[in-house]
Formats: structure tokens, C-alpha cells, sequence
């Protein structure tokens, strides 16, 4: 993938959570072109091993670690290695966030029918785990990151933090209402991070990525077998008036405008939809 455009970001240390993802390894490549040693930490230690090897393959300085976004322990150590190899954190992604089955409901709206249906999960059968599980990964999986490598940036010059919410931030998507809420909570805290740091010289800002087919939501927007977009893929293409999904390289711009101090200085507390219009889009 190409840079987007020109940016410095030479001698800076960025570390992104959840660096494995569809998302998070596009945003961590546009980074480490920007010239930033990028560490990359993932539950999935392999892969990110796998991604630093294939980036120090291309002459950036990347280091992978397994490490686990909401065991504070599991970070610090993380970012004890990360500080002695590469040096203290400047940059935070935190990327590691997503859904889970058991906070989804089978269809948009209410009907009786649920209730009579075992294969259908009524808003009455959200089960308390799934709901918990989604809150967890998506806030505390943005708290604690914060908290560890916040630290490492206190008393240092042009250092930022960029959280991932998303489109159901703004208004709930249907069938979603757990990860909705839980990635509205990620921009709030946006913000009350970026107050609550501006005068430690912290900049806290967020994406929030409209519709990017990834493993993550693949089940949603495409039939198993036939390929075809689901329903609710088409919903989502009609009210997106660029429509089409997005690519994940299309986030990177953003992202690193975020990231340079020289060029976002004075932006902090905002969520930057990047989503082809579709949080502009009343739907007439
Ligand atoms: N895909 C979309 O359309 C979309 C839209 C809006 C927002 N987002 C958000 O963007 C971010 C990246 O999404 P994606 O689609 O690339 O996801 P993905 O599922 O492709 O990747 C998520 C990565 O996070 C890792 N991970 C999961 N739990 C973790 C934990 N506890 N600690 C560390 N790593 C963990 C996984 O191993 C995986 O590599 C997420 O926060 C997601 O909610 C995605």
C-alpha cells in the first residue's frame, strides 16, 4: 500500500493493540512507513510476530508481542520490553476491540414471535457474559492500554493517543446494542481523556471507521455459500452515499494526521468519522 501522503514520523515509538487485526495491521504498516519503530501487540502472539518479521523484512523497526489488552500485568510487562528495545511509548492505537454473539440479537426490531422461536435471540436473551465480554474488550480494552502507556509519555513532547470507536458510536446500529454501547463509552472516554491530560501535553483522539468488511463482521455482510451481500449489507450500501465499504488503507490518513504533532497540534477530544458519508446520510 502506498502512503497517502508525507509524513514524519522518524524516531517516534508507536505501539498498537490488537496490531493483528484487518484494521489495526493496515494502520501499524502506514505507521512504520511514516518511519515510527512500531511494537505490535496482539492476543494472538504469532501473528503478531509474524507481522513485525514481514515489516523488519521491509526495513522498519517492528517488534510483536503477545500481550493482552485487559490484563494490566500482561501490558506492563509488554511495555517494559517495548521501553528497552525500542524506547517509551509516543504513539498509542489502541485497536483491540470487537463484538461477540452472545450481545447480539437475531433481528432489528421486537416481535412476538421471538419469545416463542428457541433459535431466535430476543433483547430477553442477551446473555449477561456476551454483553460483559463486548463492554470489557472494547472500554477496559482502551482504559488499560491507556493507563500503561500513558505513563511512558508524561513529561515528554508531541505524544497522542488514538482510540478506535466506530459508527454505532454516534447512533446504535440494530441487533448490537452491547457493542454500540460500549464503543459510544470509547468516544466519551475520548474525551474525558483529552481533557483530562491536556495539560500533560497528551493529545486523545479517535477513528471511528464507518463499514470495512473484515473477519469481524464477515458473517453480517456476506451469505455463507452464495457470497451474495446480506440484507443488511445492502442497508448499510444504501445509506452509505459513496456506496461501497471501506478499504482499510483508507483509515490510514487519518490516522497519521492524528498521530504528527506538527500536523494535528491542536486537535484533541475529537471522533472523526471515516465512513463514506454515511453518519452525514439521514436516509431521504
Ligand atoms: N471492521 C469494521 O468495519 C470496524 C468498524 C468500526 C470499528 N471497528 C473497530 O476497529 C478495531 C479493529 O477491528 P478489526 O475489524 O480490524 O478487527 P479484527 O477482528 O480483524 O482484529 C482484532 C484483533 O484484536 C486482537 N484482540 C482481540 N482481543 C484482544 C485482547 N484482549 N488483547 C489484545 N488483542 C486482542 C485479535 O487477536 C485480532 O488480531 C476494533 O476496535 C473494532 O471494533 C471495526
Amino acid at each position: 500500500m502506498k502512503q497517502p501522503f508525507d509524513v514524519s514520523l522518524d524516531g517516534r515509538v508507536a505501539v498498537v493493540t490488537g496490531a493483528a487485526g484487518v484494521l489495526c495491521s493496515e494502520l501499524a504498516w502506514s505507521l512504520a512507513r511514516a518511519g515510527a519503530k512500531v511494537a505490535l501487540l496482539d492476543l494472538n502472539g504469532a501473528a503478531a510476530a509474524e507481522l513485525a518479521q514481514a515489516m523488519r523484512g521491509a526495513g522498519h523497526a517492528a517488534l510483536g508481542l503477545e500481550a493482552n489488552a485487559l490484563d494490566r500485568a500482561s501490558l506492563q510487562a509488554a511495555a517494559d520490553e517495548i521501553a528497552a528495545r525500542l524506547g517509551p511509548c509516543d504513539i498509542l492505537v489502541n485497536g483491540a476491540g470487537g463484538n461477540h454473539p452472545k450481545g447480539t440479537t437475531s433481528r432489528e426490531t421486537f416481535d412476538a414471535e421471538q419469545l416463542q422461536d428457541p433459535a431466535l435471540t430476543s433483547f430477553f436473551d442477551l446473555e449477561p457474559e456476551g454483553v460483559e465480554f463486548v463492554f470489557r474488550l472494547n472500554f477496559m480494552g482502551t482504559l488499560l492500554p491507556a493507563q500503561v502507556f500513558a505513563r511512558q509519555m508524561l513529561g515528554r513532547a508531541g505524544c497522542a493517543v488514538i482510540n478506535i470507536s466506530s459508527m454505532n458510536a454516534f447512533r446504535p446500529l440494530t441487533k448490537i446494542p452491547a457493542y454500540s454501547a460500549a464503543k459510544a463509552a470509547v468516544s466519551n472516554f475520548t474525551q474525558w481523556m483529552a481533557t483530562h491530560f491536556a495539560p500533560a501535553g497528551i493529545r486523545v483522539n479517535a477513528l471511528a471507521p464507518g463499514f470495512f468488511l473484515t473477519n469481524q463482521n464477515h458473517a453480517l455482510l456476506v451469505e455463507e455459500g452464495s457470497g451474495e451481500w446480506t440484507p443488511r449489507a445492502r442497508k448499510i450500501l444504501n445509506q452509505t452515499p459513496m456506496g461501497r465499504f471501506g478499504e482499510a488503507h483508507e483509515l490510514a490518513g487519518t490516522l497519521l494526521w492524528l498521530a504528527s504533532e506538527p500536523a494535528s497540534g491542536f486537535v484533541t477530544g475529537v471522533v472523526i468519522p471515516v465512513d463514506g458519508g454515511f453518519s452525514a446520510y439521514s436516509g431521504v
